[in-house]
């Protein structure tokens, strides 16, 4: 009698599983979900809202990644501007302040041809043409994979889609870290940018104080928490995600916003400038999500004091790199004109490792110590008032 009962629901199970995997493959019903909810975010991406117009474009990477860029078009013949988000952020980072107080507004406005960037593994960039973000391949990948493959294909497309020779790149963070990577290890790429303007770029991050990067530094203990949990990626959006609760517990009152602010100056530097009627809406999306590899590479490059190539092991470094110990990133080769931007209250990127870095790079042809106020690591995104006077 009981096994009969049990047999049924067995038998149950297995035909509805049947019954969903005969329909659609699964990966195709998440990217098909996935494509519907990008379009749906973007008809309420701040760009449409506030009457701009908005693109959509796919670009294909050398090794598969399927990317979005969001474009808002020129006005006029200005030349393109790329902007690439920093770690576990995206493109909506540059837009959500809204007009006159986000980046990427006050470039359109200037009459450039905006493009935002979504680096592999983010929420608008979880397509491959083999697998599924939640296969274990698609996430081995760190910065260096997104600055040997993502940009370059970004780049690329920008300079056929508006046949402009050149494009001027703005990076923050990561973003910064990408483009170092490209231009020292691909540096063919130098020649494709009129300027570069790198916002807290993190090459060097030794002497940062974030309990963030004291996180990601902890390299056994999350290379291990990663492989049991087999969750490779961090910080991701969706329901039930840990990032999703606390945006709902935040939107429903549940969590007060100073616990929220509170939190995010833990992690950034102490710096109140989020309006906080916009912090509902940075929640909805950032984070953004990124592989726990990005984190690693960076907890590595902590520890080790140097902007360097993943640490595979001695074995695997011998391999791959002919070294136990991995190499530096060769920045002599990044030639392209570059513009660094920092400050003092940043506990991710400080001055310190910034001008290490400037040191370093053959063509800098402008340093900005962001004086007037103690800026964090975030608000290059999100200082309502300053931007215009400060970076632009
Ligand atoms: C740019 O990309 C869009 C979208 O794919 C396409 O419609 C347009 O023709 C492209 N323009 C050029 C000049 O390649
Ligand atoms: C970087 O520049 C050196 C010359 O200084 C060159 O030998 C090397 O091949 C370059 N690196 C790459 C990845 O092209
Ligand atoms: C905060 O954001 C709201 C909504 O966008 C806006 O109306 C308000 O002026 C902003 N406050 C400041 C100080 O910019």
């Amino acid at each position: 009698m009981v096994g009969s009962v049990v047999f049924k629901l067995v038998l149950t199970l297995v035909l509805f599983t049947v019954q969903v995997l005969c329909v659609k493959k699964p990966a195709e019903i998440l990217i098909g979900r996935l494509i519907h909810w990008i379009h749906d975010r973007l008809q309420h991406h701040s760009v449409a809202r506030y009457g701009y117009p908005v693109e959509l474009h796919k670009v294909t990477t050398q090794d598969d990644y399927i990317l979005s860029l969001v474009r808002i078009p020129g006005k006029s013949d200005k030349p393109p501007v790329l902007m690439v988000h920093g770690l576990l952020s995206s493109s909506i980072d540059w837009t959500v302040q809204g007009p006159d107080k986000s980046i990427a507004f006050i470039a359109a406005d200037e009459g450039y041809d905006v493009w935002m960037g979504n680096v592999r593994g983010n929420t608008f960039s979880k397509e491959h043409k083999t697998f599924s973000s939640r296969d274990k391949e698609f996430w081995q990948f760190s910065f260096h994979e997104i600055g040997l493959y993502d940009l370059p294909a970004m780049v690329d497309y920008i300079r056929s889609n508006t046949s402009s020779d050149t494009v001027h790149y703005v990076g923050h963070s990561q973003g910064g870290t990408v483009f170092l990577v490209m231009a020292s290890m691909r540096p063919d790429y130098n020649r494709k940018f009129a300027s570069v303007h790198l916002m807290a770029p993190a090459a060097y991050i030794y002497h940062a104080t974030s309990p963030a990067v004291d996180f990601a530094s902890r390299i056994d203990e999350l290379e291990m928490f990663a492989k049991l949990t087999r969750s490779y990626e961090i910080g991701g959006r969706g329901p039930g995600s840990s990032v999703d609760l606390v945006y709902v517990g935040h939107k429903t009152g549940l969590v007060p916003t100073s616990l929220v602010l509170t939190n995010i100056w833990y992690l950034v530097g102490v710096h109140d400038s989020i309006n906080r009627t916009v912090l509902g809406e940075i929640l909805a999306n950032t984070p953004a999500g990124c592989s726990v590899y990005q984190l690693l590479h960076y907890g590595q490059n902590y520890l080790a004091k140097s902007f360097q190539m993943y640490d595979y092991g001695p074995v695997r470094n011998i391999e791959r790199y002919g070294t136990k110990i991995p190499p530096e990133y060769p920045l002599h080769n990044v030639t392209a004109p570059i513009m660094l931007y920092y400050s003092a209250g940043d506990n991710f990127v400080p001055p310190e490792d910034v001008e290490e870095l400037a040191d370093q790079l053959p063509n800098v042809v402008h340093k900005h110590l962001i004086g007037l106020r103690k800026w964090n690591h975030i608000d290059y995104l999100f200082d309502v008032c300053f931007i215009r006077h400060q970076v632009l």
